[in-house]
This record gives C-alpha cells, sequence and structure tokens, in this order.
C-alpha cells in the first residue's frame, strides 16, 4: 500500500491546473467554479450568455482567482471544438472540465412538440457529447490526463410528472459518462457524473418558488428535510476534478439529501410502527 498520510490524502492536486466551467449562471456553475478557483485552479467561464460568463469572472478575480470568460453555444459541434481550442491557446493547457449546463421543458407527455424534445436532447445530451468530445481529444493529445464531470439529475434515475424529454436526457448522459469514461481511461482521464436532487438555485428558488410542477414544496422530497444548497454540488464537483478522486470514474454520484434512497411507503408515523412483542415470533 502507498499512502503519503492523511495530510497527502487530503491535497486536492487543483493548483495551476485549467478548469473550464460550462454554464457559468449563477447556480451550480457559479458554485462549482468558485470552488474550482478557491482550490487554486484557473477557471474558464464558458456560458450562452456571455455576460454571466463575464460576471463570474469579475467574482473570481474580487476573490482573487484568475479566470477568463467565453461565449459559446455547447449545442453547436463547431462552438464546443472553438471554446476548447480558445481556453487551451489562452492558458496553455487544460486539465478539468465541469459541464453544469441543462434546460428543462416541462408538460405532459402527450402534450410536448418534437421541438420540445428535440430541445431538451440537444439542451443537456447533446451539448455534453459535443464538449467531451471536444475536450476528450484535446485532453488525449496534451497526455497529461485530466477529468470530466457532467451534472445529471435524479431525474435521470426515477420518473417524474412533466420531465420526459429531461428525465430521458438525463438518463442519457449518465450512460454517456460510462461509455466515455472507458474510451477516455488509457490516457489517464476520469469521467464522472454527478445527480442532484433539489437544489435552491436561483433558477429554482426564484423561478419556481421551491416548488416542483405538481405544487409541492422542494424540500419536503428530501428525507432531510430540506433542499440542497449549490455548494454541497459543487463540494462533490471539485472532489470529483480532484486527485482525491484519483480511481473514480464512470461514476454518477447521486447527491439528493436521502430522496432516492427512500421507497414511496414515504415518511413513517411512530404511532403505526408495530409492536413486535405482539407478533409472532419464529421458533
Ligand atoms: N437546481 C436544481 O434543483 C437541479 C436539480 C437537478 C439537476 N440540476 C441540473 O443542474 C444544472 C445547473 O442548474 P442551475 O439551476 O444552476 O441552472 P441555471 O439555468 O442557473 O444555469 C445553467 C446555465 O447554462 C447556460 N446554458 C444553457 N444552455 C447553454 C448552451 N447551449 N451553451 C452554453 N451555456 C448554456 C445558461 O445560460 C445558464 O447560465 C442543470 O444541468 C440542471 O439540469 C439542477
Amino acid at each position: 500500500m502507498t499512502t503519503g498520510g492523511v495530510g497527502r490524502l487530503l491535497e486536492l492536486g487543483l493548483g495551476g491546473k485549467v478548469a473550464l466551467v460550462a454554464g457559468s449562471g449563477p447556480g451550480l456553475g457559479r458554485s462549482c467554479a468558485l470552488g474550482l478557483a478557491e482550490a487554486g485552479a484557473i477557471v474558464a467561464c464558458v456560458d450562452l450568455d456571455g455576460t454571466r460568463a463575464a460576471a463570474l469572472v469579475a467574482e473570481i478575480a474580487s476573490r482573487g482567482g484568475r479566470a477568463a470568460g467565453f461565449e459559446s453555444d455547447l449545442r453547436r459541434t463547431s462552438d464546443a471544438e472553438m471554446v476548447v481550442s480558445e481556453v487551451s491557446k489562452e492558458f496553455g493547457r487544460l486539465d478539468v472540465v465541469v459541464d453544469v449546463i441543462g434546460e428543462i421543458r416541462y408538460g405532459r407527455a402527450v402534450d410536448l412538440s418534437d421541438d420540445d424534445w428535440e430541445y431538451s436532447l440537444d439542451a443537456v445530451l447533446r451539448q455534453f457529447f459535443n464538449l467531451g468530445r471536444a475536450a476528450g481529444r484535446y485532453l488525449v493529445a496534451q497526455g497529461l490526463g485530466g477529468s470530466l464531470v457532467s451534472i445529471s439529475s435524479v431525474s435521470g434515475l426515477a420518473g417524474a410528472p412533466f420531465h420526459a424529454p429531461y428525465g430521458a436526457a438525463k438518463a442519457g448522459l449518465m450512460s454517456l459518462t460510462r461509455s466515455l469514461a472507458i474510451e477516455f481511461a488509457p490516457a489517464g482521464i476520469r469521467v464522472n457524473n454527478v445527480a442532484p436532487g433539489a437544489v435552491a438555485t436561483p433558477r429554482v428558488v426564484d423561478r419556481l418558488g421551491g416548488r416542483s410542477p405538481d405544487g409541492l414544496p422542494l424540500r419536503s422530497r428530501a428525507p432531510l428535510g430540506r433542499m440542497g444548497e449549490p455548494d454541497e454540488i459543487a463540494k462533490v464537483v471539485v472532489f470529483l476534478s480532484s486527485e482525491l478522486a484519483s480511481y473514480v470514474s464512470g461514476q454518477t454520484i447521486v447527491v439528493d439529501g436521502g430522496a432516492t434512497a427512500e421507497f414511496a411507503l414515504g415518511a413513517m408515523d411512530p404511532d403505526l410502527i408495530p409492536d413486535n412483542s405482539t407478533l409472532e415470533q419464529p421458533r
């Protein structure tokens, strides 16, 4: 066994590494970018909306980190190739890719249009395929290993009303994670995925009022009794991007406050628990 002691075990190994964060919005992208910068990485903030990327760059700089912003629509193959090339030119290398992009169109399956289906598949699955392929080509050629992390959802693990294309696309992301992990492993590149439950990002709190489309409070869906905070997802993303996860690849890590651990029986009323002494015991 080779260990360098606890201190060595806890080194993230992200100092001076270059991390591309795709989806630099105010939610998970922001937390992941700030977490990686805090761990010493140089961060390339990539977003469809250049002003979001620029705002995040300014926030990282105000905390003493180094970052640059890039406007890009990763649904387009050419944009994904261009942004990987621009980031690696700007900083001289690329080590870590974190892709939090994901858009949702809600609706009953019977009401959704072809466009809704294609939009969801493109906004979740195609864009990560584009970025993973472009980054994979670069990282293999660079020869220094690397890490890719994407964000799926518990909607990719269990069915949810009004989420059909989103859930299907997120499940596809988990499969793509495994395939890329196998193909990139010989080059020392790890590929993982994080599946959050309900997280209190501005999109969910401001737009949806912390409720799911069926009107129930999202906090009630988790046995821990609350929604997750963006930083609680980012901590897992930073771990997977770091040397601490050097032997973790092809995995989906669920971060959902216990939501998917619970069988549909729900919370038990203690008064309803049967008294074991009244039950017939085996002889
Ligand atoms: N918030 C939750 O409760 C929750 C739960 C499970 C999974 N997720 C997933 O986490 C991720 C982030 O969620 P969030 O709430 O922070 O979202 P968000 O909407 O705040 O951030 C997503 C960012 O991606 C950008 N983007 C969208 N399409 C793009 C494209 N084609 N190219 C480049 N950038 C693009 C958007 O401009 C936005 O800034 C999503 O994938 C979402 O599906 C969120």
